[in-house]
């Protein structure tokens, strides 16, 4: 079933629907089977080990192995900071972030219902993801990105899985806009997260952090937030599990945004329960520069109801955050998904998280994402002749 999170009218699975017809808000999938945790088992270490939860035909299933991603225990960061850390690294996924959980989902439900066009907009990673799934499943790909805002790695990964990439003299929140009023023509299938069942996929990031702890959740989930899908996804996973009966505890889900973008962490202040959209959002994290969330609703109650966090951080804090973790930890990240680590220094800095904490940070997606924003990081490599003596002198300054 299709539900509306507002006012509760119900759909049934095979229709397209993308907002509430009653009401205009925003929809989510039902999913509460009845199994042991025991199925899971044995299983080979993908999102699709939970297969019971997704709500595609998993004989039928398009995939290029997505989920299982390394869930890195952190000692060295985590004692600088004064938390026990631990870090998921969803950039290990195929095409380098965690939309492939939703696009794996996404175009297995694409193919139920014989679409043969699917669309997105995208700051970079959805397109990339996209583009990618639908050439394994040979369909017809259309992808809107922000004219000159879309990280190097992302639109090579579009382009080169051969999707028709169009480039919008607009932001993000322009471009998806006009490819939902494409969608509701019934011009394209639309794959960004306001379809519920790509968050559906995104929820197995709280499956598997929950399955790695050995069944607990941990005091803390800390992501980045730009669309707002993947927090409320997690934590929809999460309390799947926790009605299943898997887990006892539930974690505190805490969001961060960059300060020119940041309009969910301005509600959660003010104590509202939707948002204000930015006009013009401005970050240098490519990924989450985003005004008008499609999920705030569910992202601000995510929040509210886990007694969780949201809070900004700026540019200079990101870029710092993301060499902190490259440098202590050797895990390569782009700046989005800083974020959530530079959001966790800052939350420790001033007592919101306590020391001590088992904290989750969720890193989106790969340094390579950016290559341009890393190498502008860095000093510049030094020339030299092949030369042993030259070498020698060089290595001996230490
Ligand atoms: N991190 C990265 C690397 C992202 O690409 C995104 C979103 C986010 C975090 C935020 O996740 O939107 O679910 O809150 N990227 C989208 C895209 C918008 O088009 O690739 P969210």
């Amino acid at each position: 079933m299709i539900k509306c999170i507002t006012c509760g009218a119900e759909y049934d699975l095979g229709e397209i629907i993308y907002t509430c017809k009653e009401c205009g808000s925003i929809l989510e999938v039902t999913c509460e089977p009845d199994v042991s945790k025991d199925v899971f088992n044995c299983r080979k270490s993908t999102m699709w080990k939970y297969k019971e939860f997704m709500p595609v035909d998993p004989a039928r299933i398009v995939t290029l192995e997505e989920g299982g991603t390394p869930f890195c225990k952190c000692d060295k960061l985590g004692e600088e900071l004064g938390v026990e850390l631990y870090v998921k690294v969803e950039g290990s996924n195929p095409t380098g972030s965690f939309k492939d959980r939703g696009m794996s989902v996404g175009i297995t439900k694409a193919m139920e219902l014989g679409v043969s066009t699917v669309g997105c907009a995208s700051t970079g990673n959805t397109s990339a993801s996209l583009a990618a799934y639908a050439a394994r499943a040979g369909l017809r790909c259309v992808v809107l990105l922000p004219s000159g805002k879309v990280a190097l790695g992302k639109l090579a990964q579009a382009m080169f899985h051969g999707a028709e990439v169009l480039s919008i003299r607009g932001n993000f929140d322009e471009a998806l806009e006009t490819v939902t009023a494409l969608a509701l023509e019934g011009k394209l299938y639309l794959l960004n997260s306001v379809n519920p069942f790509r968050l559906e996929g995104q929820k197995s990031i709280g499956f598997e952090i929950v399955d790695d702890l050995g069944w607990k959740s941990p005091d803390r989930i800390i992501l980045p937030v730009g669309n707002a899908g993947n927090i409320s996804a997690i934590w929809k996973g999460i309390n799947e599990f926790h009605r299943a009966g898997f887990m006892e505890d539930l974690p505190m889900m805490t969001g961060i945004q960059a300060e020119g973008a940041a309009p969910i962490v301005r509600a959660i202040r003010e104590n509202k329960k939707d948002i204000v959209p930015f006009e013009n959002p401005e970050t240098i994290a490519t990924a989450i520069r985003i005004g008008a969330p499609v999920s705030a609703l569910k992202a601000i109650r995510a929040i509210n109801e886990s007694g969780g966090f949201a809070e900004t951080v700026t540019d200079e804090e990101i870029l710092s955050a993301q060499k902190l973790l490259a440098r202590t930890e050797g895990i390569g990240v782009e700046p989005a998904s800083a974020a959530s680590i530079a959001g966790l220094k800052k939350l420790v800095e001033n007592g919101e998280v306590d020391k001590n904490e088992q904290v989750v940070c969720i890193v989106t997606g790969h340094l390579l994402k950016d290559p341009n924003t890393a190498i502008d990081a860095c000093v510049k490599p030094v020339e030299i002749d092949a030369d042993i003596n030259e070498l020698s002198r060089i290595l001996s300054q230490g």
